[in-house]
């Protein structure tokens, strides 16, 4: 269960998180909502050692070190950038290769054949170079380096952007049949996809969470949107009474 209490992250003047607690059980999916500038790729990134952070950060009972992005993955807590990092000189497979390192000293909890079993498309591109791989074929690359890296938790940073939908459909069918097996943290800006998959929705607006809750309480989308970008509330409280 990764715990997340009271964080808040600072770029100087810069209110990136404020005040933000959330958990992920072992095995739930949650998900973090907000418009651009709202603080996701903040949380996500001081959960992961790469940003100083107050508040604190724990997996299973235990502090997770400050800055130390490596011995946080080593942990089990794997972090799926935005914008999907993979190695382009490396094949498909290579880059799976090089990646099973983060979860040396761990059980395997993924191989590689479980990945290629979980994303058949990389199989069949296993000798390819990455640079030559789409988008979505490159963000299924980025997942799959996260499995073999042993998570118990991932971290997955608007894991749909820029993907055509069908594509995206794909990733999240991954999610699902990943779900149980995994803790997911799942940032968005679009809910759709995510509400399908979700258990506890957190709402972040300006760096502060205006709104958490079952995925259920979400379903309206005028209101979430409202939630989201923070206009109509007084309209809305009028109208309830
Ligand atoms: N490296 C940085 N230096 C200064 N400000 C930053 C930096 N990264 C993000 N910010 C600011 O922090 C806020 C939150 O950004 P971010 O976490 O990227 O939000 P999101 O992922 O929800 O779009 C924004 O106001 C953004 O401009
Ligand atoms: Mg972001």
């Amino acid at each position: 269960m990764l715990e997340i209490d009271g964080l808040s992250v600072r770029y100087g003047p810069v209110r990136a998180v404020e005040d933000l607690s959330l958990t992920v059980a072992a095995d739930a999916a949650v998900a973090v909502l907000g418009p651009n500038g709202a603080g996701k790729t903040s949380t996500l990134r001081a959960v992961s050692g790469l940003v100083p952070h107050r508040g604190s950060v724990r997996l299973d009972g235990a502090v997770l070190p400050g800055r130390s992005p490596r011995r946080i993955a080593r942990a089990g807590v794997v972090h799926v950038p935005e914008g999907r990092r993979v190695f382009g000189s490396l094949s498909v497979e290579e880059n799976l290769r090089v990646a099973t390192v983060a979860g040396r000293g761990r059980e395997a909890r993924f191989t590689i054949a479980d990945v290629y079993d979980l994303l058949p498309a990389l199989a069949s591109m296993r000798g390819r170079g990455a640079w030559a791989l789409s988008g979505g074929e490159q963000q299924m690359l980025a997942i799959g380096r996260a499995l073999v890296a042993s998570p118990a938790v991932l971290l997955l940073d608007e894991p749909s952007l820029g993907l055509a939908p069908s594509v995206a459909d794909r990733i999240y069918d991954t999610f699902r049949r990943l779900k149980g097996a995994v803790g997911l943290l799942i940032v968005e800006q679009v809910a759709s996809r995510v509400l399908g998959i979700a258990d506890t929705v957190v709402v972040m607006r300006e760096g502060r969470p205006v709104g958490s809750g079952p995925a259920a309480e979400f379903a309206d989308p005028v209101r979430l949107a409202r939630l989201m970008i923070g206009v109509g509330e007084e309209d809305e409280r009028a109208a309830d009474v």
